[in-house]
């Protein structure tokens, strides 16, 4: 049959893109009726705690500077704030705010955009499975094809880098990474990180590390390593090779501010800036000095911790003996493994009326098998007495 002018003229790798989870999520409950008890959704990853009073306040303060168009690069100021931020958080004395460090609007365009601007077509663009979907669009449309990174119980859901092809590392622009991991809360500590930037050296890659929950841990004292720190440790001061992605969207309740950065190697980010200039993707300046002020203050990130660390004690005990789950190393998100994922959160919705989130809507098919099907994830966001609702729920379930 004849396809629509139209149809013919779109680009062909639009084809390839998969419904969101959301979408199939929304799919898999269609017509099924709910118990009669009030709703609570563990399936997305929306913070909920209150954003920061002084940050609403910065924003409104420079409201009139929406009549300003805003430069790509960001303010000196926001550069400025983050570089003081990376040297207190990572230790990252040397780090230069001008040329290593770009304002984003989200790590999600950025984690999409970088795509673009560094896999060429044809090549591989590795990722963790399950994985952010983002990563996997962001690699089909760049014209290239992801190569699946299992990350299951056998490897601590950390990539195994070992079991990678040679032809696929050489082929390999572009491996993104995500620690702390979303779904599995999983961390790549500094000894894999060096690791890692070992093999893009030997290989010729880039590594984009997704740091978004970063901020999001249990222990005060230990603090979830990242990329540009293993970097400093080996004394690789240019970060070659290496960018990671952070953002205000976790770590200060900010999700709708669209705020958050790129760090790292000042080559590939000078490309970035080029690409993000024609992309057209400037942060509006009231929400830069929002952010300015989100990045300054680590009091709120404290007690934000707080709060998940409180919902998270509360929920396993509640759990604990029903469910094969465990507490994260980081992050929001459980991930407890229930036999038939999807079976379970559709049962779970009916009977309970609570939505969480099929773990094979976040992975692919790879080497036989997706490693998310045996698993849901449940995003630990809503209020504690929410928390602890359904989590009572759920032990009704499975009992
Ligand atoms: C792993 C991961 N990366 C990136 C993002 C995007 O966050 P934002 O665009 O709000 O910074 C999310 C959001 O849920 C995420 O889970």
């Amino acid at each position: 049959m004849r396809r629509h002018k139209k149809e013919r003229l779109m680009n062909p790798n639009l084809e390839k893109l998969q419904p969101y989870p959301f979408a199939k999520l929304a799919k898999l409950k269609a017509g099924l009726v709910p118990a009669d008890q009030p709703h609570i959704a563990l399936s997305i990853g929306e913070p909920k705690h209150p954003a920061p009073d002084f940050v609403r306040e910065t924003l409104v303060a420079h409201l009139d500077q929406l009549s300003a168009y805003p430069a790509t690069k960001g303010l000196d100021d926001l550069r400025g704030a983050i570089g003081d931020w990376l040297r207190a958080r990572f230790g990252l004395e040397h780090v230069c705010p001008d040329t290593q460090v770009l304002p984003v609007n989200g790590t999600r365009e950025a984690l999409f955009a970088f795509a673009q601007a560094v896999a060429s077509p044809g090549s591989r663009v590795l990722m963790p499975n399950p994985f952010y979907q983002i990563y996997e669009g962001a690699a089909l449309l760049a014209g290239a094809s992801p190569f699946f990174l299992n990350c299951t119980a056998q490897t601590g859901f950390r990539p195994d880098f070992g079991a990678v092809p040679a032809g696929v590392w050489r082929d390999c622009d572009l491996l993104y990474l995500c620690t702390p991991g979303n779904p599995t809360g999983a961390l790549l500590d500094e000894d894999a990180l060096r690791q890692l930037i070992d093999l893009a050296d030997r290989h010729d890659f880039i590594i984009a590390s997704d740091e978004c929950y970063s901020e999001l841990y249990f222990d005060e004292d230990a603090p979830p390593p990242g990329l540009l720190q293993a970097c400093r440790a080996m004394g690789r001061n240019d970060f070659s090779r290496c960018v990671v992605f952070h953002s205000l969207s976790k770590r200060s309740n900010l999700p709708g501010l669209r705020s958050g950065f790129v760090a790292g190697d000042a080559q590939v980010l000078e490309k970035f800036l080029l690409y993000r200039t024609y992309h057209g993707c400037a942060m509006p300046l009231p929400h830069q000095h929002a952010s300015i002020a989100a990045w300054r203050d680590e009091t709120h990130v404290k007690e934000n911790r707080a709060l998940y660390r409180e919902k998270f004690a509360a929920v396993l005990e509640t759990l604990d003996g029903c469910l094969d789950v465990s507490a994260p190393e980081a992050g929001f998100y459980l991930w407890p493994r229930v036999g038939d994922g999807e079976g379970f959160a559709r049962e779970l919705f009916r009977q309970q009326n609570i939505t969480v989130l099929p773990g094979s809507f976040l992975a692919r098919e790879s080497g036989g098998s997706n490693p998310g099907r045996e698993y849901v994830r449940m995003a630990l966001v809503a209020t504690l007495e929410e928390c602890i609702e359904a989590a009572r729920r759920i032990r009704a379930f499975c009992g």
